[in-house]
């Protein structure tokens, strides 16, 4: 391999025309005009037009023999195209390369799906319309196309940012152990079964807490790591069963360290890719956002607030509002500025009200209109004079402006339905302007209340604002205030992360509180609370989902478009067939019963 004097097929410029030199890479297509044979020649760099001419009898007898993704080596002299034929699809469209000595070095089978993409050409993007499996299966000639490569190059600057940075900060990248023990943060464990250790198993981390708390511990003062996690969780878009996360922690330090950090680090990364992100982000309450959005992860790149009215209609005759507002229900609504024109009555009732709402989990919705200066509704007969004026001030409406609420006797319900509901208006109408809105929530509750006992909203480890005594009653735990952050950017969840407690005695109050009986927090915290009895500095930390950054950062569909090697939809791998059944004998070898087998 002539790698040493090799020239990558995109760093070519007009200055090295004349030059005759060797490349390296794969047939991206052919052309045959009789007289000429010309290919495009793909490498990690991009492509090339390499032309090849009878008179060179030896490699033009070759070329012919080329098919799409053959490797081969190619040597030849960089030549200025004639201006009529330079192609403006190509960083190199002005310059070609005229074969002189051709070797074949891999053959190809006729791959499942064309690999070469649109932009060589200008054509249509036939990728978009492939089978997401098929490409999975294929997933190393997926991987060749342009585009996806530069999505991994990009992934690959941005995680270099990320430890410039915070190198920068006098972080240390210290590595944790994949094979552990469980880590409550709320998803199912992947459990890896042990050999030696006949009937017990390890867990493959969900995350690295208790370990980054450890080495808070241990005096490293400032941890990073960039780590793949893994849960077992419901599948969702967002999610894949196993993910990276940037994982952070420091110790002498509050909520103001991490969020500033934070901030210069994602305002970098979005300069980075040409876009201003401004710092410092909105900090906003878990209860502003739940009330206002119906979201603990808000878009705030528009509007569609929510407002309550439920006081309004204490003594209405529009009887659904009525019976819920005198059960102590909710009503609340949202105004949709200027959209009256493009809301038909139609669009109102059949698509959104009966269509959209239960699907949404809403009992009902109703809709009302600001057309020729007065509510328009088929409701609109119930309210009187007064409620009418009362609902055009509450809500600030105007002329062209529609108006929903949402009722029900559960404010859970209420904001659930419409924080949802916005979200699909403002697709539906195009109001979402292609702009960054990041924020920061805070002040989540600290437990939840589910199946009769407490639950950690974030993770067990996370301080509340005020120490526990053990003795406060459930109300009062559960209006306890966590000193917890989550990072949301344009209503995705980017990060999570709080401020620890590191006094062995309000972790154990934590975990009592949680229901677990000294025995259960022996066995399963045991060497963590102990840890903690040997003087723990107080710390904090977050941890960003690097998939999901880099994926809003690089603006793509979906997560599985910035990993090299996703999980499809059903956490499966199309290509490797993983998950798989395994020999009996390796199963019996980690003390594994299948059912219906005898060990
Ligand atoms: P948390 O559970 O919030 O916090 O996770 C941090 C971030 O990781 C990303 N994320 C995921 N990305 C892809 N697929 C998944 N299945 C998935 N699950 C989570 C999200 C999320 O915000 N130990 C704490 C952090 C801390 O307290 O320091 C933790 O893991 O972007």
């Amino acid at each position: 391999m002539n790698w040493q004097t090799r020239q990558h097929c995109a760093t070519l410029t007009p200055a090295d025309c004349g030059k005759t030199s060797t490349f390296y890479g794969w047939i991206d297509t052919i052309r045959d005009h009789g007289h000429l044979l010309f290919i495009h020649l793909r490498d990690i760099t991009g492509i090339v037009q390499i032309v090849f001419h009878p008179e060179n009898k030896e490699a033009y007898a070759l070329a012919q023999t080329l098919r799409s993704e053959y490797v081969i080596e190619l040597t030849g002299k960089v030549a200025n195209r004639h201006k009529d034929t330079y192609n403006p699809h190509l960083a190199t469209g002005t310059l070609e390369i005229l074969a002189q000595t051709l070797t074949i070095l891999s053959e190809a089978e006729t791959p499942p799906f064309l690999v070469s993409e649109k932009d060589a050409f200008g054509n249509e993007d036939h990728h978009t319309t492939l089978d997401e499996d098929l490409r999975l299966t294929y997933r190393y000639l997926d991987l060749r196309r342009p585009s996806i490569q530069q999505k991994l190059i990009q992934r690959s600057k941005i995680i270099k940012t990320i430890r410039d940075t915070l190198h920068a900060h006098c972080f240390m990248e210290i590595e944790t152990p994949m094979l552990t023990k469980s880590t409550p943060e709320g998803a199912r464990d992947y459990l890896v079964p042990s050999r030696v250790h006949a009937g017990k198993f390890y867990a493959l981390p969900q995350s690295p807490q208790l370990f980054k708390q450890l080495l808070m511990m241990s005096g490293f003062e400032r941890y990073f790591q960039i780590v793949k996690c893994f849960r077992d969780e419901d599948l969702r878009p967002n999610r894949q069963p196993e993910f990276t996360q940037m994982d952070l922690e420091a110790s002498f330090i509050d909520e103001a360290f991490i969020q500033t950090l934070i901030e210069t680090l994602m305002t970098q990364l979005y300069a980075d890719q040409g876009q201003t992100l401004q710092a410092p982000f909105q900090r906003m309450t878990y209860s502003e956002a739940i009330n206002t959005y119906g979201s603990d992860k808000p878009d705030l790149r528009f509007g569609l607030k929510m407002v309550e009215v439920t006081s309004l209609f204490k003594n209405t005759s529009y009887k659904i509002f009525n019976t819920i507002v005198n059960s102590g229900g909710m009503i609340k609504g949202i105004n949709i500025k200027g959209q009256a024109q493009s809301l038909s009555k139609n669009v109102l009732q059949e698509e959104l009200a009966k269509g959209l709402i239960p699907k949404l989990g809403g009992k009902g919705m109703t809709w009302m209109k600001v057309e020729n200066g007065i509510l328009d509704s088929n409701i609109v007969q119930f309210f009187s004079e007064e409620e009418k004026t009362h609902i055009l001030t509450t809500m600030q409406a105007e002329e062209g402006d529609v108006l929903i609420f949402i009722a029900d006797t559960k404010a859970q319900v209420v904001h659930d339905v419409l924080g949802k509901f916005r979200l699909h208006i403002a697709q539906r109408q195009n109001m979402i302007p292609d702009t960054l809105a990041a924020c920061w929530i805070i002040d989540f509750p600290l437990f939840e209340y589910q199946d009769g006992r407490l639950y950690s909203v974030h993770h067990p480890f996370t301080q509340p604002h005020q120490p526990l005594t053990g003795k406060e009653d459930s109300e009062t735990l559960l209006n306890m205030k966590a000193r917890a952050y989550d990072l949301v950017v344009n209503g995705e969840e980017i990060g999570g992360g709080s401020i620890r407690i590191h006094r062995w005695e309000q972790q154990k109050i934590i975990f009592e509180l949680l229901g677990l009986s000294e025995a259960e927090i022996n066995e399963k915290f045991g060497f963590f609370v102990k840890a903690l009895t040997y003087g723990a500095p107080p710390h904090g930390g977050i941890a960003l989902g690097i998939d999901r950054l880099v994926s809003m950062l690089l603006k793509t569909d979906s997560i599985r478009d910035v990993i090299a090697f996703p999980k499809n939809r059903m956490a499966y791998c199309p290509l490797t067939h993983a998950p798989d059944t395994v020999k009996e004998e390796q199963l019996r070898e980690v003390h594994i019963k299948p059912l219906g087998m005898t060990l």
